[in-house]
């Protein structure tokens, strides 16, 4: 098959073309740095004809939510007309397990506007909720690091590593359209600050953790809202085996 990835070039797209080249697939990297932007259109065109799927796995670093509310919806609206114009038969959507639950978080309402688009527009689609990267610890630590000192939510998680997401993607994007697919986590709950601290030793970093709702993770992602639901699809790596093969 032909399939188009939407963030070849960030972490699970580059992950996600890989996999679908492993598989044998033709692939279309899109992303601004190969020339192609989804938020004015440009150079999209030209990437789509002749493709079966795209897979959208695309990021906003806008913080507020308005904002991530119009980067989402904006791009997602040019790449599904795009898609409509080329006969692309199957959307795939990379999602975030808990975004119809979590309020208050802007990257969470973007997804969520990604998520009606898709689900009320022209092409048929899988949305793929999954739950948060074996790396998200080290992510959320990098957005406030300073002077060996980072604050993190004591979020519970269950997080799944970045090529389990990739290797599902890739199957899901060979595959019919499927509607909301299950939602995709790895094998163990997890505390958030004790995956940063753990990822932090097996980096040799020294890190000073201070435990907090009130930053970008607030108290609306407290409880069990991060965790998947009944169903689940459960990927097998485990948070340590990722920590042992490099914390890449
Ligand atoms: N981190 C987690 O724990 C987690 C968990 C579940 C789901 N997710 C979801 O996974 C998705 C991918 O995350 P990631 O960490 O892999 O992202 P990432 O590394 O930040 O990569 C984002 C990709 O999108 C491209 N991009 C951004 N704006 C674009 C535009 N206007 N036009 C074309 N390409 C554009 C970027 O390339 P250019 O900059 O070159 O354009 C890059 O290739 C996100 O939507 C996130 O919500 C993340």
């Amino acid at each position: 098959m032909r399939i188009a990835v939407a963030g070849a070039t960030g972490h699970i797209g580059t992950l996600t073309a890989s996999a679908l080249e492993r598989d044998g697939h033709d692939v279309v990297r899109i992303s601004r740095s190969l020339g192609i932007d989804l938020l004015t259109g440009e150079g999209l065109d030209d990437a789509l004809p002749g493709v079966d799927t795209v897979v959208d796995a695309t990021n906003s670093i806008a913080t507020d939510p308005d904002e991530t509310v119009a980067y989402f919806g904006t791009l997602t609206r040019n790449l599904l007309a795009a898609e409509q114009r080329a006969g692309v038969r199957h959307h795939v959507l990379l999602s975030i397990v808990g975004v119809q639950r979590v309020e208050g978080n802007a990257h969470h309402a973007g997804k969520r506007e990604q998520e009606r688009l898709v689900a009320a527009g022209p092409v048929p689609w899988t949305i793929v909720p999954a739950t948060q990267f074996h790396d998200f610890a080290a992510l959320v630590t990098s957005w406030t690091e300073h002077d060996g000192v980072a604050t993190i939510a004591p979020l519970l998680v269950q997080p799944i590593a970045p090529a389990d997401v990739a290797d599902i993607l890739a199957e899901v994007a060979a595959g019919e359209p499927h509607g909301r697919y299950a939602d995709v986590a790895g094998p163990e709950p997890q505390d958030l600050v004790d995956m940063a601290r753990r990822t932090n030793e097996a980096r040799g970093r020294s890190v000073r953790l201070v435990p907090t709702w009130s930053g970008i993770l607030g108290p609306s992602m407290a409880g069990d809202v991060l965790l998947p639901g009944d169903g689940a699809r459960i990927a097998s790596t485990t948070f340590d085996e990722w920590l042992a093969a490099g914390a890449r």
